[in-house]
């Protein structure tokens, strides 16, 4: 819940003033006021909004790629890859924020292992925090702008963790304790590869874990790096809402598309690929 993880929460318009205030909890669960009298409503389904005024140009994901993510997570398919992300987070980790929190499948698994744990999930997409706040009850689900500046207390988290999401280098560098990790899984060009051709997805750039590691590179130094790969048995279903999660749904003619999905077998064999990386503060 918010109010298990508000203490590690900064107030966004005193942040964009660079002042840090601290954020509490008002008398009804239902505001989060700042020490300089700032106040945030928590909504109905338990996240709180902390984007700034000048917010907006990432509205992230829709209802619908929601909708889809969770149909398809829910099937296990990604499982495999939320054990790696849970298994490359110490296992002490106090304090865990997931960025690009998505539907908290990811966070989630990781909070389920380790019962002392709170977690908090960030996504610039009100439906995406709407999921996460159910979907574990010591998860505070919060929406914000990764490139506007995280509305969290600098080195107050132990593990972050950033799946197929966009990540600010120098915001999650601050945000970490010393010896805190940063855990971030790309798709390998690899991922999914049997359904770009037929229904034209688009592709992962051949070198996208080396860039990743170029970005990072002046803030954080890799300590490991692991490959998964296996095949998923999908259904027209599962492959509808893969198509529907990802970026491929906001491009191309959907009705071409759903003709070239009845033209597959009923199971389609396809694969997952993944590079987990971790990464340590460089300036310790
Ligand atoms: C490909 S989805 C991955 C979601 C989740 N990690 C998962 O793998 O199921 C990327 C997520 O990042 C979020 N996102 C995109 N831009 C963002 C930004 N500027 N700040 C915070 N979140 C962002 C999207 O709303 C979306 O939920
Ligand atoms: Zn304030």
């Amino acid at each position: 819940m918010l109010t298990d993880v508000v203490d590690l929460l900064l107030c966004p318009q005193c942040r964009a003033r660079d002042v840090e205030s601290g954020l509490g909890v008002g008398d009804t669960d239902r505001t989060l006021w700042c020490d300089r009298g700032h106040s945030f409503d928590v909504a109905r389904q338990g996240y709180v909004s902390l984007l700034t005024g000048d917010g907006g140009k990432f509205t992230g994901d829709s209802a619908e790629m929601i909708a889809a993510r969770d149909a398809f997570l829910g099937k296990g398919h990604f499982d495999s890859i939320a054990a790696a992300v849970s298994a490359a987070v110490p296992a002490d980790t106090e304090v865990v924020l997931d960025v690009g929190v998505g539907t908290g499948h990811y966070l989630a698994a990781v909070l389920d292992a380790r019962l002392d744990a709170r977690g908090i999930g960030v996504d610039v997409s009100k439906f995406a925090a709407r999921r996460a706040a159910r979907s574990h009850p010591r998860l505070g689900s919060v929406v914000a702008d990764i490139w506007s500046g995280l509305p969290v207390r600098t080195e107050s988290v132990s593990a972050v963790t950033c799946v197929f999401a966009p990540r600010n280098a120098g915001e999650l560098n601050r945000i970490l304790v010393d010896d805190g990790v940063l855990v971030v899984v790309t798709p390998t060009s690899r991922h999914q590869r049997e359904l770009r051709g037929p229904l034209g997805l688009i592709g992962v750039e051949e070198d996208k874990t080396r860039r990743l590691g170029e970005s990072l590179s002046s803030m954080f130094e890799p300590v490991a790096e692991s490959a998964l790969q296996y095949p998923m048995m999908l259904s027209h279903n599962d492959i509808e809402a893969l198509i529907g999660m990802g970026p491929s749904s906001r491009h191309g003619d959907p009705d071409a598309r759903s003709a070239a999905l009845r033209q597959l077998p009923d199971i389609t064999e396809v694969t997952a690929s993944v590079t987990v990386s971790t990464y340590r503060k460089a300036n310790r």
